[in-house]
C-alpha cells in the first residue's frame, strides 16, 4: 500500500470536507497484460495480471443526495458535484465520467444509492500509460459503493463489478472496450496471472513468479491522443472480419471461435487486405495465448517469451496498434543482454511496453534502453519493475 499517497489523500479530504470522521479507505489495482492483446472483444483468451499500484479512495456518506468527488491527481478540477439526476450517458466530460458511469450502470441493475457521498480519489498508476487507471477507478467505485451501501457481495460479486465497469466504459464513457482490464483489477491475485476466456468468463490463475527474472514495464510517456477513436475503429474492423467469416463458418459467434488452420481454409472470403490483417492478428493471437499458457505451465519460459515477442510483431504489423515511440522501446529492449522478450502492452498507440529481463541485467536494461529512447524520440522513458498484486480491498 502506498502510505504516502493515502496520507496525502486524507489531508486533502480534511481540507475539502472539513474532517476525516466516518471515512473509509479503499484500493483497486491497475493491470499489465502479458499476452492476448485486442482480442477481449472478440471472445479470445487473455493473460493479464493485477499490479500493486492502482487507485485509492477515501469515502464518507452524506446526509443528502449529492455526490462530491475530488481527485488528488487532478487538483485543478476542484470538487466536482452531481446527483443521480445529472447522470447522462456519453454527455458528460472530465474524469468523473468513470465513477458516474459505474453509479449509472449499477442503477440499471437495481442497485441505487440511498444517499450521497464525499470522495477523494488518488492513484499511483501513471495516467494514459495503458495500465488501466480508468478500469481500476471503475472497479474501485463499484467496490466502495457495495461496501458503503451494504449490498450483498453474493448478489453483486467482484465479477459483476468487472461487468458493471465494462458497461460504464462502453455505454457511459463511449469506449467499446472488452472485459480484460476490469476483470484483471476485480479478480487479481498476488503473484498470479489470470488466464481468462473472454467469451465465457471462465478463468484460472497461473503462478507468474519467474525465478531469476523480472517483469519490467517501460512507459513511453507518449500521450495517446485519438486513442479511443482508433480503438473503436479496430473493434469495428474486427467485427467486420467476424461477419464476413461467419457467413461461411456458421459455428462462429466470435472472431476467435476459429483457430489458424480453420482461418486459412476460409480466409479468401475476406477481400479487403486490411480486414484480413486484423483477423489474422486476432485469430493467431488467440492461438498464441493458449500456447503461452501451456509453456508457462510446463516451465518453458523461453517458449513463453517467444509467444510474447510474436504477439508484439502481430500487434505492430497486422493490427497496427503500436507507434513510433513504443516501437523504438521494443527494438532497443530486444537487443539488450538478458532480455527474453518485449512488446507493446495495453490499448496501444503509446503507453507502455512489457519485457521479461534477467535479474542481473535490469539496471543495464533501464540505462541502455533509456539512453536509446532519449536519443531517438522527444520523450524520456520511465521504468517499473512490476509486482503482481491482488484485487480490490478496504484498507481501514
Ligand atoms: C484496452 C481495453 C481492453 C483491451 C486492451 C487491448 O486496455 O480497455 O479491453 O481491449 O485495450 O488488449
Amino acid at each position: 500500500m502506498n502510505e504516502t499517497l493515502i496520507s496525502e489523500m486524507r489531508e486533502a479530504f480534511k481540507d475539502k470536507f472539513k474532517s476525516l470522521e466516518g471515512t473509509r479507505t479503499y484500493f483497486a489495482p491497475g493491470r499489465v497484460n502479458l499476452i492476448g492483446e485486442h482480442i477481449d472483444y472478440s471472445g479470445g483468451y487473455v493473460f493479464p495480471c493485477a499490479l500493486t499500484i492502482g487507485t485509492y479512495a477515501v469515502v464518507r456518506p452524506r446526509k443528502d443526495d449529492k455526490f462530491l468527488f475530488y481527485s488528488n491527481n487532478i487538483k485543478r478540477d476542484g470538487v466536482i458535484g452531481f446527483t443521480l439526476k445529472d447522470l447522462r450517458p456519453k454527455m458528460r466530460k472530465g474524469w468523473t465520467i468513470y465513477p458516474e458511469g459505474v453509479i449509472w450502470a449499477l442503477g440499471l441493475k437495481g442497485f441505487k444509492p440511498s444517499f450521497g457521498l464525499e470522495v477523494v480519489i488518488g492513484g499511483d498508476i501513471p495516467s494514459g500509460a495503458g495500465l488501466s487507471s480508468s478500469a481500476s477507478l471503475e472497479v474501485l467505485t463499484g467496490y466502495f459503493l457495495r461496501d458503503v451501501y451494504g449490498w450483498d457481495s453474493e448478489k453483486l460479486t467482484n465479477i459483476d463489478l468487472a461487468l458493471v465497469g465494462k458497461k460504464a466504459e462502453n455505454d457511459y464513457c463511449g469506449v467499446n472496450s472488452g472485459i480484460m482490464d476490469q476483470f484483471a483489477s476485480a479478480m487479481g491475485k498476488t503473484d498470479n496471472a489470470i488466464y481468462l476466456n473472454t467469451s465465457t468468463l471462465e478463468y484460472d490463475y497461473a503462478p507468474i513468479t519467474m525465478a531469476g527474472r523480472k517483469i519490467v514495464v517501460t512507459n513511453s510517456n507518449k500521450p495517446h491522443s485519438l486513442v479511443s477513436s482508433k480503438y473503436n475503429e479496430r473493434r469495428a474492423e474486427s467485427d467486420q472480419a467476424r461477419d464476413i467469416l461467419k457467413a461461411v463458418e456458421k459455428k462462429m459467434v466470435n472472431l476467435c471461435d476459429i483457430d489458424m488452420e480453420e482461418f486459412y481454409r476460409i480466409a479468401d472470403v475476406i477481400k479487403d487486405p486490411l480486414v484480413f490483417k486484423r483477423a489474422h492478428h486476432a485469430i493467431s493471437e488467440n492461438d498464441r495465448v493458449k500456447q503461452s499458457r501451456l509453456a508457462l505451465k510446463s516451465g518453458n519460459i523461453h517458449k513463453f517469451a517467444d509467444m510474447i515477442n510474436e504477439a508484439g510483431e502481430s500487434l505492430r504489423y497486422d493490427y497496427e496498434a503500436t507507434c513510433y515511440e513504443t516501437d523504438v522501446l521494443v527494438d532497443a529492449a530486444r537487443i539488450q543482454p538478458g532480455v527474453l522478450c518485449s512488446r507493446q502492452t495495453g490499448g496501444g498507440w503509446g503507453g507502455c511496453t512489457v519485457s521479461i529481463v534477467d535479474d542481473d541485467y535490469v539496471d543495464s536494461f533501464e540505462k541502455n534502453v533509456g539512453a536509446i529512447y532519449a536519443k531517438r524520440t522527444d520523450y524520456k522513458a520511465s521504468f517499473y519493475v512490476v509486482s503482481v498484486g491482488s484485487g480490490p480491498c478496504r484498507i481501514d
